[in-house]
C-alpha cells in the first residue's frame, strides 16, 4: 500500500486544485486528507468572497465543508462543474480510491462533474495499479461477493474498524472488502466484472474518469492532463 505522503505535499496539491475553482461553480468535495486541504482552501476563499456551492462526497467532507462555511447542496439539486478528490493510487489516467470507504459517493459525484481534478502526493504515483481495490458490498452479500472476487483472482479481506469491534460500516450502511489482485494489468475488464457482481454496490477502480492530476511536493506542484 502506498501511503504516508507529507502534509506539506498534500496541502500543496489540495490548494493548487482549489485555485482552479471559479465564482459561481458547483464543486464536488472529495474525501481524505488531501482533499481536505482543498476544502479548507475553498473555505478561506468563500470567506474572502468566492461564491460557490459544494456537493460533499461523504459524512466527513460534509462536516468539514460546514465548518469551513461552504454552502452545500445535494447532488439531485445541482450539476457539478468541477470535482476535487484524492486517490490511494494513480497510474496513467486510472485510480484506486476508497481508502476512506467513501468511493461509492465519490464515484457518483466525481463522474458527474464536467471536470474531475485528482489531488495527490508523489507516494500515490505508480506505473500500474496494485493497491487493493475496495469493494463496497451489501452486508447480506459479503460472502458471495468475496467468492466472486476469489474467482476473479483476488484476495478479499473485510475491512475492520478502528476503535470499534467489527467491520467498517460505510456512510451507506454497507461493508467494504479490500480486494488484493496484485498488479492489475487491465483495470477496465476487472472494473466491469466487479460492477457486474450481484451485491457489489461500488468498487474503487476509477477508470478514465479523471481529467487533471495535481501532484504536490514539498517544493511545489506539477499539474498534468490525464
Ligand atoms: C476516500 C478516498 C481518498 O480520497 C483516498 O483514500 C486518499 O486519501 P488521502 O488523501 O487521505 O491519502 O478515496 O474514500
Amino acid at each position: 500500500m502506498k501511503q504516508g505522503g507529507s502534509e506539506a505535499a498534500k496541502r500543496a496539491a489540495g490548494e493548487s486544485a482549489a485555485e482552479v475553482v471559479e465564482d459561481g461553480m458547483v464543486v464536488g468535495l472529495g474525501t481524505g486528507s488531501t482533499a481536505a486541504h482543498a476544502i479548507r482552501a475553498l473555505g478561506r476563499a468563500v470567506d474572502a468572497g468566492l461564491d460557490i456551492t459544494g456537493v460533499p462526497t461523504s459524512f466527513q467532507s460534509r462536516e468539514l465543508a460546514r465548518e469551513c462555511g461552504i454552502p452545500l447542496v445535494d447532488l439531485d439539486a445541482a450539476s457539478v462543474d468541477l470535482a476535487i478528490d484524492g486517490a490511494d493510487e494513480v497510474a496513467g489516467g486510472d485510480l484506486v480510491k476508497g481508502g476512506g470507504a467513501a468511493h461509492a459517493r465519490e464515484k457518483v459525484v466525481d463522474a458527474s462533474a464536467d471536470r474531475f481534478l485528482v489531488v495527490a502526493d508523489p507516494t500515490k504515483l505508480a506505473d500500474a495499479l496494485s493497491h487493493p481495490v475496495p469493494v463496497e458490498v451489501l452486508p447480506v452479500a459479503r460472502t458471495t461477493v468475496a467468492d466472486a472476487v476469489r474467482d476473479l483472482g483476488g484476495a478479499p479481506s473485510l475491512r475492520r474498524a478502528e476503535r470499534k469491534d467489527g467491520p467498517v460500516v460505510t456512510d451507506n450502511g454497507n461493508l467494504v472488502l479490500d480486494c488484493d489482485f496484485g498488479t492489475v494489468e487491465e483495470p477496465a475488464p476487472l472494473g466491469r466484472a466487479l460492477a457486474g457482481t450481484p451485491g457489489a454496490v461500488e468498487h474503487g477502480l476509477f477508470i478514465g474518469l479523471a481529467d487533471e492530476l495535481h501532484v504536490g511536493t514539498e517544493d511545489g506542484v506539477t499539474v498534468q492532463d490525464l
